[in-house]
């Protein structure tokens, strides 16, 4: 059977991206495995080259490098590095170290890796080093002319508040104009989210449903299974509500609750994104649960007083004409019962009700909701209420379910560093978060991170501090999908 054309566009432009922090952690889990995908999934240029690069301190050979990255696709790839495919990435790798005032071997690098591509191919630099280093490295850029008509990958944090991010904007800004800059949030990327535009601007069903006159509240819900997996370090700096919230459940719930854009292209979908955080009330630290997961403190490099938050429930609100007055409850922890990503939209109760009580009695409650649940591979869950089959009126939930596992060739997917790879080599920012964008949230965060209120206890494998009841009455939380022990309905 034939395949769907995937990629009706055309290939990126011939390329060599170079991969800042190309020994570390990201560049082994996510961007050379991501990238040799790419390779196989036939997306990359015609002719590329990718140039890993780290300090001198530790600088690799082409060989050592080569291995690196068999290795890093071994161990976190979809595919193992063998074959034609592989040899063919893997002769596309070379390594020139860099460190401010002393960036010759990378500039070497480049050059070769260009004069072997010939043409004019595009300059694509990927950031992926520790907050720290990252202005020593846009400076160093821009000071040996590398960053000349490059564009550059930013990754998260940007920022840990508003003056830090206006800093770091500032200094990218002095070396790379925006439209050269793609700061990257890998939730962006999933399918499902990308699949929130086409469920709402391609379809009749579900827009005029999308608003305050239907919609009762809407749940943004990023509960992780993991612990902080020894990233102590790097955690009791930063805490849930940094790491997960002001990053991946803002940038989710802008897609959410943007009005249509104009057209399906970066300006117009950045403008409506930005519109939304805009209009995004100021957290309120009334409106916040902070919880820490029992033993974190014992954790190897935690502070044993730490009041470091892994887990975080807030109610947020729109003050726009769509959504006044729809309370957003979002919720993201680690150490908890499951690892899911969803977002669900619960629908309001039909005006007249015309089917008795006890005609509801199977029901719990949550009988009309959209669910849009991203993890990939991804689905769609519109729930609703039937009539049970019999001779009385009883009313039973049911779902319509669309899942991408079952509807469409796995194959085809791409994962969300890997789909914005692509994006980025294309030049196309619409899942690319903007700097104005991100200093509104920083603004929106500032109450909480002025005035947190105290992180509260909760047992790893729970759903978090019992407390986030309270935060979304008349509500409740949507996960666990049927309700256990203090999620339970009271009537
Ligand atoms: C990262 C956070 O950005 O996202 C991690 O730093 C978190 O703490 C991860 O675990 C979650 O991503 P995903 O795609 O596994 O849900």
């Amino acid at each position: 059977m034939a395949q769907p054309d995937q990629s009706p566009e055309p290939p990126p432009a011939d390329h060599v991206i170079v991969l800042f922090g190309a020994t570390g952690d990201l560049a082994r889990r996510k961007l050379l495995p991501g990238l040799f995908h790419l390779a196989r999934a036939g997306l990359m240029p015609a002719r590329y080259r990718i140039v890993g690069t780290a300090p001198a301190s530790e600088a690799l050979t082409d060989t050592e490098f080569r291995a690196h990255a068999r290795q890093a696709v071994t161990a976190f790839g979809r595919a193992r590095p063998e074959g034609p495919a592989w040899e063919a990435f893997e002769a596309a790798l070379t390594f020139g170290a860099a460190d401010t005032g002393a960036a010759e071997p990378l500039m070497t690098a480049v050059r070769e890796a260009e004069a072997a591509l010939g043409g004019t191919p595009r300059r694509l630099f990927h950031l992926a080093v520790p907050p720290v280093a990252f202005t020593s490295v846009v400076d160093l850029l821009g000071a040996t002319g590398l960053s000349r008509d490059a564009r550059v990958i930013v990754e998260k944090p940007f920022g840990t508040d508003l003056e830090s991010a206006r800093a770091l904007n500032a200094a990218i800004h002095a070396v790379f104009d925006e439209s050269r800059v793609f700061r990257i949030d890998h939730f962006l990327g999933k399918e499902a989210v990308d699949n929130i535009l086409a469920l709402r601007f391609a379809n009749g069903l579900f827009e005029p449903l999308w608003n305050r006159e239907h919609i009762s509240h809407v749940q943004i819900d990023v509960p992780e299974r993991i612990d902080i997996q020894g990233r102590a370090h790097f955690f009791e700096g930063t805490g849930t509500f940094r790491d997960m919230v002001v990053t991946h459940l803002f940038q989710l719930l802008g897609f959410v609750a943007m009005e249509p854009p104009v057209a399906l292209e970066a300006q117009s979908l950045r403008d409506e994104q930005v519109k939304v955080f805009r209009a995004l009330r100021p957290v309120d630290p009334a409106h916040v649960v902070r919880g820490q997961y029992t033993g974190y403190r014992a954790e190897p490099g935690v502070d044993p007083n730490s009041d470091t938050e892994t887990f975080v429930a807030l109610r947020v609100e729109i003050d726009n004409w769509r959504w006044a007055g729809v309370p957003f409850h979002l919720r993201t922890g680690k150490a908890l019962a499951e690892g899911r990503h969803v977002v669900t939209l619960g629908l309001r109760e039909p005006v007249l009700r015309m089917f008795p009580l006890d005609a509801r009695a199977a029901v719990d409650g949550r009988s009309n909701e959209l669910v849009i649940d991203f993890a990939d591979p991804g689905s769609v869950t519109a729930r609703f209420l039937v009539k049970e089959p019999g001779p009385s009126m009883r009313l039973a939930e049911a779902d319509l379910v669309f899942g991408y596992d079952t509807s469409f060739a796995a194959a085809n997917s791409l994962e969300g560093y890997e789909h914005l790879l692509l994006e980025a080599m294309r030049g196309n920012q619409s899942l690319f978060t903007r700097s104005d964008g991100i200093e509104r949230l920083w603004e929106v965060a500032a109450p909480l991170l002025d005035t947190p209120p105290p992180v509260r206890p909760y047992a790893p494998g729970s759903w978090g501090p019992d407390a986030i009841a309270d935060l979304v009455e008349p509500y409740r939380w949507h996960l666990p999908d049927r309700p256990t022990g203090a999620d339970a309905p009271s009537s």
